[in-house]
Order: structure tokens, then C-alpha cells, then sequence
């Protein structure tokens, strides 16, 4: 396993669209590994694809509960219900927040690493990660839907 540098701000590759994984072989095996571990060097709840540098539709997503990662690739949201606004920020974006709405619930598709089709209903943080990350697949950024006036920037603590 491995770190992989991230994609930050400005980088035009932020706005691609990338593409859907048609096989999942010891090539994406390892980029998920990686994205795990580079995801959890930099304590983000969930990491994209892109945000690496590989244009496939792989998202990795931690909440740092029970659940451990939760994989997904090719994600769809099939269903989304109500409403929440929330604070967000991303690995991409370091050091800025703002607030977002984002549905309150979700319905997503996806295929899990050992290539089982899977359905899962979502609310909360979870929904967030997942409609945040699916968005980088299809190239949008947070701060593009963020709520006017709500955007900080806030340096970590030093330790
Ligand atoms: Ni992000």
C-alpha cells in the first residue's frame, strides 16, 4: 500500500468526469488500498478517484465507526428524500468549510470490491460522504454549491 498525492484546487483534472470501472482487477485492487490509506493519512471521511489522479468511478468512505471503509465502485444514487444542511470540506479544498445542502437520505447502487452488486440506503453523514464523492465522479466540487456567505477558512490546530 501506498500514499498517493492528492489533487488539490485549481488542478483542472477536479472537473473531469470519470469513467465507470468495467473490471476490478489487481490494478483498482491496489488503488483502493491506497485510496484507504491515503484518505485515512489525511483523517477525511471519504476520497475520490480523481482526488488521486485516476479518472475511474471508485470512491472509498470512513466514518470511523462499526463499519470500517465502505467501497464503492460505479456509484448511483437511485433515490435521494429530504433535506440537510451541513457543514463540508474536502482533502482537495484544505482548510475551507462552508455550508451545503445535501439530501437527508439516499438510495445508492454500487459494486463492492469483490465485485457484488450492492444497494444501500443512507442517511445523515453517510448521505453527505456519498452524494459529496459522487459528485466528484462527475467532476462538481463542493465549494461549487455551497450557501452564499458560509464559506471559512480555518487552519488546523497546530500540534
Ligand atoms: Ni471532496
Amino acid at each position: 500500500m501506498a500514499i498517493r498525492n492528492l489533487r488539490y484546487e485549481g488542478d483542472e483534472i477536479l472537473k473531469k468526469r470519470s469513467r465507470e470501472v468495467d473490471v476490478i482487477d489487481e490494478k483498482i485492487q491496489t488503488l483502493i488500498d491506497d485510496m484507504i490509506e491515503t484518505m485515512h493519512k489525511y483523517n477525511g471521511v471519504g476520497l475520490a478517484a480523481v482526488q488521486v489522479g485516476v479518472l475511474k468511478r471508485v470512491v472509498v468512505i470512513d466514518l470511523y465507526d462499526d463499519n470500517g471503509p465502505i467501497v464503492f465502485i460505479n456509484p448511483a444514487i437511485l433515490k435521494t428524500k429530504g433535506e440537510q444542511e451541513v457543514d463540508e470540506g474536502c482533502l482537495s479544498f484544505p482548510n475551507q468549510f462552508a455550508k451545503v445542502i445535501r439530501p437527508a437520505e439516499v438510495v445508492v447502487e454500487y459494486i463492492d470490491r469483490e465485485g457484488k452488486k450492492r444497494k444501500l440506503k443512507a442517511k445523515e453523514l453517510l448521505a453527505q460522504a456519498i452524494c459529496h464523492e459522487t459528485d466528484h465522479l462527475n467532476g462538481e466540487v463542493f465549494v461549487d454549491k455551497i450557501l452564499p456567505g458560509t464559506l471559512e477558512y480555518i487552519e488546523p490546530d497546530k500540534e
